[in-house]
């Protein structure tokens, strides 16, 4: 029987971190959690109700109201929803009101694999494996200008590189919950790295810490 293995993935927009995650948790097969979707989930209920982004009741309402079945995930991928994620996923009453489904994700039997901007540091500070997943922005910028453009956006490089340093500000400024790498995370830095070079450098940072990992506190007894 092999041990449970619950793996915390954090990093910045376009660092790869979506990737890594979802291509360990097939190796390990694992469920994965893209914690991001939650955030986009409530401004894009929010932006459809044809309420403000500034709303905090509304916002606080709506990640209450949310479960994991039946996002709309493509609709929730789309681009302009990442920038209005990062406003809601500012306010404190937003984030509590997403812990519970988090924490219960994690909780799977066999462990989980899950990615986003506080999942080492908030909401599985007892992972077995924390990965902090980052690159430069100039590189994130080029990664996210070449994705939009093959899905026929023709915003500017430079536009997408303003984008990715506001959001960066706006991540790791907040006072609730703000991206940092957490203290036990090992660092991954994408930047000179294919897909495939980051996912065997990924694999070989969880399988080194697995060597040297402490029981998962359930697996104790
Ligand atoms: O895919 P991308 O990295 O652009 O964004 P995402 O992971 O879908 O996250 C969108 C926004 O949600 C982020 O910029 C954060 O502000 C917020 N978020 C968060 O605060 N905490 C998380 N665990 C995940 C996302």
């Amino acid at each position: 029987m092999t041990k449970r293995l619950l793996i915390a993935i954090d990093g910045p927009a376009s660092s790869g971190k979506g990737t890594l995650a979802r291509r360990l948790a097939e190796h390990y097969l694992l469920p994965h959690l893209d914690t991001g979707m939650l955030y986009r989930a409530v401004a894009f209920s929010l932006l459809e109700r044809g309420d403000s982004l500034d709303d905090v009741a509304a916002a606080t309402k709506a990640a209450h109201l949310l479960g994991l079945e039946n996002l709309p995930a493509d609709e929730l991928r789309k681009a302009p929803l990442g920038e209005a994620a990062s406003v809601v996923a500012v306010y404190p009453e937003v984030r509590e009101a997403l812990l519970d489904v988090q924490r219960k994700f994690a909780r799977h039997p066999h462990g989980a694999v899950i990615d986003g901007r506080d999942i080492g540091t908030v909401i599985c500070p007892d992972a077995d494996v924390k990965l902090f997943v980052t690159a430069s922005a100039e590189v994130r910028a080029r990664r996210r200008f070449e994705q939009r453009r093959a899905n026929g956006l023709d915003d500017s490089y430079e536009k997408v590189l303003a984008d990715i340093r506001k959001r960066d500000e706006r991540d790791s400024s907040r006072s609730d919950a703000p991206l940092k790498q957490a203290e036990d995370a090992l660092l991954l830095d994408t930047s000179n790295l294919g897909i495939d070079d980051a996912f065997r450098a990924a694999l070989d940072m969880v399988e080194a810490a697995r060597g040297s990992v402490k029981s998962h506190p359930s697996l104790k007894a």
